[in-house]
């Protein structure tokens, strides 16, 4: 680079300048209880202009609206998100937040009008359409990133860290964990299992989505068993289980485990996401080392310790439309993702191993 005397003089302004970030005007659709937690996140970040939300219900279009305007902004309402799209001049990114059997035909609209899209996982509820929303991404000019934000979590980010950088040896076996109460009965589409997949897709696809990550490759097969044990039709229609229990198989014998029910006594058994390897074993929720020699448990560093993973996943989102950047959280990640769910849910209905290779054929 030439640097005269004048552009040294102005460098200090440039510099100013560059430090704001570049301001993003962004859609929303779905501002529902996920959207309005987004929306309340993403108003808390630099340069992220809210233009427009769109809810088919009226009053969450407006309440979000609201929220934008407390803020000091103000977006147009709209009940139809394709003339939002077509009618909101010069959108950058969308926000995707509306009910899991909508994500395919709404992540496809926006994709292919040139937008940025940060959508909620999981990416669809079959494998047909998870590959039509991943081509979509792979052909679009925008940047997709999918709501698996725990990712960003700082803890489990420096966790997964230790694990790929070597420090923890051989993955030899995650173990997983997710018990606790019934799902919010305000949302009766998460009763529905044809409208959310069931609990693996729609819920339990966060820990297997970790552990994918952390083992750093899709499992070869898999076997469960579930069903609805206690809250059988309640709510009244109810088609999704209550608990389940899946075994994952991944490449040289390295295993997952996880067990999600919703009967858990209050304080009882909680979250648990755990990997053992050859060198010990890590909490990743609360990146703990326990080493096998020691008896003393390391405590990982972790940079932005305490930060909302939410938070930090929508920063990473504005960051990477603004540099286009891959992110994290990205469409493979999330088609993997989904598709590791969608095993699981396959083996617990159809009570039979099923194979990676079936889901991919
Ligand atoms: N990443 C996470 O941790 C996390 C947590 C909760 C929910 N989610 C996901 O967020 C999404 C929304 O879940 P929720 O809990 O907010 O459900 P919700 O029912 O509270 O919100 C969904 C909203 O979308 C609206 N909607 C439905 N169809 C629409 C359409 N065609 N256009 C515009 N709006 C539409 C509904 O009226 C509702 O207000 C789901 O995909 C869910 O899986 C993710």
């Amino acid at each position: 680079m030439n640097l005269t005397r004048r552009s040294i003089l102005a460098a200090p302004a440039i510099l100013r300048a560059q430090d704001r970030p570049e301001r993003l005007r962004i859609a929303m659709i779905g501002t529902g209880n996920r959207g309005s937690f987004l929306l309340r996140n993403l108003l808390e970040l630099d340069g992220a202009e809210i233009a427009a939300v769109c809810d088919i219900l009226p009053e969450r279009a407006d309440a979000a609206a609201t929220m934008v305007s407390k803020k000091g902004g103000a977006a147009r309402t709209f009940t139809d998100y394709r003339r939002m799209l077509d009618e909101v001049r010069n959108l950058d990114a969308v926000i995707q937040a509306a009910p899991d059997f909508t994500h395919r035909e709404i992540d496809i609209a926006v994709l292919e009008r040139g937008l940025h899209l940060y959508a909620e996982k999981p990416l669809a509820l079959t494998v047909e359409d998870c590959r039509a929303v991943r081509d979509a991404a792979r052909r679009a000019k925008g940047v997709m990133q999918v709501g698996f934000q725990l990712r960003h979590d700082p803890a489990r980010a420096a966790a997964v860290g230790w694990i790929h950088e070597g420090k923890a040896g051989r993955v030899l076996q995650c173990h997983g964990m997710r018990h606790g109460g019934d799902l919010p009965r305000n949302i009766p589409w998460y009763f529905d299992k044809t409208k959310c997949g069931d609990i693996v897709v729609d819920q339990g696809i966060h820990i297997l989505d970790l552990f994918r990550w952390a083992i750093g490759k899709p499992p070869l097969r898999c076997y469960g068993d579930g069903g609805t044990s206690l809250f059988i039709d309640t709510p009244p229609g109810r088609t999704v289980m209550d608990h389940y229990s899946l075994i994952y198989e991944f490449e040289g014998g390295v295993q997952v485990n996880f067990s999600h029910h919703y009967f858990d006594p209050p304080g009882f058994t909680g979250v648990q996401e755990r990997v053992f390897s050859s060198e010990g074993a890590l909490d990743l929720i609360r990146a703990e080392f326990q080493p096998r020699q020691s008896r003393e448990r390391m405590k990982l560093e972790v940079p932005g310790a305490g930060k909302d993973s939410t938070l930090l996943s929508l920063a990473a989102f504005l960051d990477n439309v603004r540099h286009g950047r891959r992110p994290l959280n990205d469409v493979e990640s999330a088609f993997e993702a989904t598709l590791v769910a969608l095993m699981g849910t396959r083996s617990i209905y159809e009570k039979r191993v099923v194979t990676w290779q079936e889901m991919v054929a």
